[in-house]
């Protein structure tokens, strides 16, 4: 790949989510587009970069955001947290709304509603779920996984929740639709303010931090700030820190951050 190729594949990518590569890991941008350039019939990555400006491949910019971003994700992934949600919605009432900040396929999402789902009616909460990768909010909608994916989920949330896929969605399960109703997805970037979706009590933000240097964790931070209520709760990967965030947030468990009176 061309210097040129390369800088502007990291422009765009910076352009759309913030990320920076360090130098070290540039060599990933090649291998994660490569096969997209031979699947497209182009001779090389210096062609894809010119595919990727042109105004009529909306679709291919999409494509190219997700193939760039990295999705790993789980059901229940630090199970933790998932405790923590049982509890704080077992010792309080009313509706609660919680946001998947960098929901990936949806795992997290769908994991928070179904611990909800057994601590309130269904009415009564909802999980909103926003990633800036167009090609995983497809999937996170679609609620469909591979079975393997369910070996995180327990036997009782697996009968109560998930749907066993048969005929040609043979080896696959789905979010059976009463749970997946309560349960929203929408392309964004956590670099830009959300507008329109009210503010939440919890709010995960969890292994998507690691992408960013610390003035832009602050400005995601800061930006997602609005929208949690004060009282609310942020929620950070295990591996990542609270320190250095806003004033407001105080550490009062594990990864658990809550928002104090301004
Ligand atoms: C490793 S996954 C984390 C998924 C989930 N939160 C978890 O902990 O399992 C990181 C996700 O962050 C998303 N992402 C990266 N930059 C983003 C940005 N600026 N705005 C929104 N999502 C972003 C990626 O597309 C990816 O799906």
């Amino acid at each position: 790949m061309g210097d040129r190729a390369l800088r502007t594949v990291l422009g765009f990518l910076e352009a759309h989510t913030g990320i920076r590569y360090p130098p070290n890991k540039q060599s990933l941008v090649v291998a994660r587009l490569v096969p997209r350039v031979r699947q497209r019939g182009l001779p090389d990555l210096d062609a894809y970069v010119a595919v990727l400006a042109r105004p009529d491949e909306a679709e291919e910019r999409a494509f190219a955001l997700d193939a760039l971003t990295t999705h790993e994700t789980r059901f229940f992934r630090e199970p933790g947290h998932y405790e923590w949600l049982d509890r704080y919605a077992r010792e309080t009432q009313g509706p609660l709304r919680v946001l998947s900040a960098a929901s990936s396929t949806g795992e997290e999402a769908y994991s928070a509603a179904m611990v909800l789902a057994e601590r309130r009616p269904l009415a009564e909460f909802e999980v909103f779920g926003v990633d800036v990768a167009p090609g995983v909010v497809e999937r996170a909608k679609r609620g469909l996984y591979p079975l393997a994916a369910a070996s995180t989920i327990s036997a009782d949330r697996l009968r109560r929740w998930c749907l066993r896929g048969t005929g040609v969605y043979q080896g696959y399960f789905s979010v059976a639709p009463p749970l997946r109703q309560r349960v929203r997805f929408r392309v964004a970037n956590l670099m830009e303010p959300l507008r329109g979706v009210g503010t939440f009590d919890v709010i995960f933000l969890r292994n998507v931090l690691i992408y960013f240097d610390a003035p832009q964790r602050a400005h995601v931070v800061e930006t997602l700030m609005p929208l949690l209520r004060t009282g609310g709760h942020l929620l950070l990967g295990h591996s990542e820190s609270g320190r250095g965030l806003d004033r407001s947030l105080r550490p009062v468990g594990p990864s658990v951050l809550r928002r104090e009176d301004p």
